[in-house]
């Protein structure tokens, strides 16, 4: 007989009312703006990260490659720096590459906990449960949490390594960036550790590939927002009536995915009793993703707190992962 599910621990900080009050409450005003932007939040439902998983697997979509290939090189070396008893995954989602930390922590000896923290309730206990299977040694506690409001909450044992991978830090603009790193520099004693994957700038055409790839997957990723409203607010988005844009921004070094109205529409939200017009070609925002230089990241880190003790890139430069504590 096969064992039993290993016991694992979620706690919820979440109100889902308080929750879904704020994403609705941010929804009217991105939906009322001038310039018409939505959250990356409202991407992730099922299918949504369904597609996010194919577009990792895209010959384009070379970020999640070249990650796992630095922490392949570089997880034994990042477990002998920070000997942590507690990895915590911010924005965990399937914690599919921190398997490779996880490994390199756990052969180490001194891994006690793994918690990631993640919105969606079932992704990280499907997640859980799983890692929990994995590695019966190791004590699972998910949170169900927000990464820019929980900070503070996170579980401490004085010798932590925090992640943040995937260069999920780019859906941030320069505000919520400083704003994220101060609050997470608070919450840290300088005996912790912060693992950080960044995007690094590079010729345009290899980014526009990234973010426009020829399956057109990013692109059906990039509409199913519009079916999440529609499934989630009641909302008529015709998601066939918007095209799938991803402009390289070179003053402020992002990408910015946009969904374009190919001819005059409105479209109705019960769930916000609101009705929204849009021109022929008025664009929506959806996402942002920011690419970094190497001194950028450092300089960021600095302002907040954080001096940085090592950083490594994947063989084609394209990738960075950052290893840095509060210097207080
Ligand atoms: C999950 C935010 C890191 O910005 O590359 C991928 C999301 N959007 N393709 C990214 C995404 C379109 C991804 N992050």
């Amino acid at each position: 007989m096969p064992d039993a599910p290993a016991a694992v621990v979620i706690d919820n900080l979440l109100d889902p009312v308080v929750h879904r009050a704020g994403l609705l409450a941010a929804l009217r005003d991105g939906l009322t703006a001038p310039q018409k932007r939505l959250a990356p939040v409202w991407f992730y439902d099922e299918e949504g990260s369904r597609l996010f998983d194919e577009i990792t697997r895209l010959p384009e979509y070379y970020p999640t490659r070249a990650e796992r290939e630095i922490l392949l090189a570089h997880a034994a070396e990042i477990a002998d720096t920070t000997r942590a008893r507690t990895l915590i995954e911010l924005g965990s989602g399937t914690s599919e590459k921190t398997r490779i930390l996880l490994d390199a922590l756990d052969g180490g000896g001194h891994l006690g906990t793994f918690v990631p923290l993640d919105v969606s309730e079932e992704t990280l206990r499907d997640a859980a449960e799983a890692l929990s299977a994995l590695y019966p040694a190791i004590s699972v506690h998910g949170i169900v949490g927000d990464f820019q409001l929980h900070l503070s909450a996170l579980p401490d044992d004085g010798a932590r390594l925090v992640a943040f991978l995937g260069s999920t830090i780019g859906n941030l603009d320069p505000g919520q960036r400083h704003r994220f790193f101060t609050d997470l520099d608070a919450a840290l004693w300088s005996t912790d550790w912060l693992l950080l994957g960044t995007d690094l700038v590079k010729d345009r055409d290899v980014l526009h590939a990234a973010y426009d790839d020829s399956a057109g997957v990013t692109a059906a990723f990039n509409r199913n927002v519009l079916h999440v409203l529609n499934h989630e607010l009641g909302a008529d988005f015709d998601p066939d009536a918007f095209e799938h844009v991803a402009r390289w921004n070179e003053e402020e070094r992002w990408i910015e995915m946009r969904l374009r109205s190919r001819h005059e529409q409105r479209v109705t939200i019960p769930e916000l009793e609101l009705e929204v017009g849009f021109e022929p070609g008025e664009e929506l925002w959806t996402e942002i993703s920011s690419k970094f230089t190497p001194e950028q990241v450092r300089e960021e880190l600095w302002a907040a707190g954080f001096v940085t003790d090592a950083t490594w890139c994947d063989g084609g430069g394209r990738f960075m992962l950052t290893l840095a504590h509060p210097y207080c």
